[in-house]
């Protein structure tokens, strides 16, 4: 199981996630990211905003929520800013196309919602999430009444679909929008474009984690340094 918790300190995660501050400038409407990573972000947002950065952000989840409150960046809802400039988010896996799995925080409805309103979606992760192809296991957001018929529908399509259980309640992670998390394992995906799409057409499933508009990559790396990676789709 990966470490969650955004108070333990990594160097990589924190030298990515603070690079990518540096592309938030005055007057942004900024899409903030939910995980370990973001969370160095969403500080750094903190620490310019009380050197006079003025921006306006649009949270993912309770988590980025709470920690923009505390670092003193003033929110608004995606209602009134239906148009993002920037968001930045994390990952669970990359692959060398920039296609990205997320969700292993049950965040990534509002995460991909939020990443399709903005100009410019960027990923902040350290070098352990880059893969050449994806294999992680994909989260679904699913409606608690079409659980039984989405794990159907993920089996018919070769899936090997789990329910996601809570570590400190009993009974399956409920997610910020009221729903339950399957993460669906494929094996190695070849085609992360096709896979999308079959998982946009199984009804019950209110988003699925794989991302196919990422921009731009920041990743941390061991030696302090952080690498940019373009996406070359858009
Ligand atoms: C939230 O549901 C996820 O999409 C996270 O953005 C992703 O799991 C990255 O998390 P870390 O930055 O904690 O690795």
């Amino acid at each position: 199981m990966k470490d969650r918790n955004p108070s333990r300190e990594s160097p990589e995660k924190k030298a990515a996630g603070i690079a990518a501050a540096d592309l938030v400038s005055d007057g942004m409407v900024v899409g903030l990211g939910t995980g370990s990573t973001t969370a160095y972000t969403i500080s750094e947002l903190g620490r310019r905003v009380a050197r006079g950065l003025d921006i306006i952000a649009v949270v993912t989840s309770y988590q980025s929520e709470m920690l923009a409150i505390q670092a003193g960046i003033t929110l608004t809802s995606l209602a009134e800013h239906p148009e993002i400039d920037i968001a930045i988010d994390g990952a669970d896996q990359i692959d060398s196309n920039l296609n990205v799995i997320k969700g292993g925080g049950a965040a990534h409805t509002r995460e991909k919602v939020v990443s399709c309103a903005a100009k410019r979606f960027v990923i902040v992760a350290d070098e352990s999430k880059m893969s050449d192809q994806l294999d992680h296991y994909v989260p679904l957001e699913v409606l608690p009444y079409a659980r039984e018929l989405v794990f159907k529908k993920i089996k018919d399509i070769c899936g090997d679909p789990v329910l996601r259980l809570a570590s400190k309640k009993d009974g399956p992670v409920i997610s910020d929008n009221g729903n339950f998390i399957i993460d669906a394992s494929f094996g190695m995906i070849h085609d992360p474009l096709a896979l999308s799409e079959n998982l946009s057409h199984i009804t019950g499933i209110v988003e699925h984690g794989i991302f196919i508009n990422v921009d731009d990559v920041y990743i941390g790396k061991k030696n302090g340094k952080v690498g940019m990676l373009k996406s070359q789709k858009k």
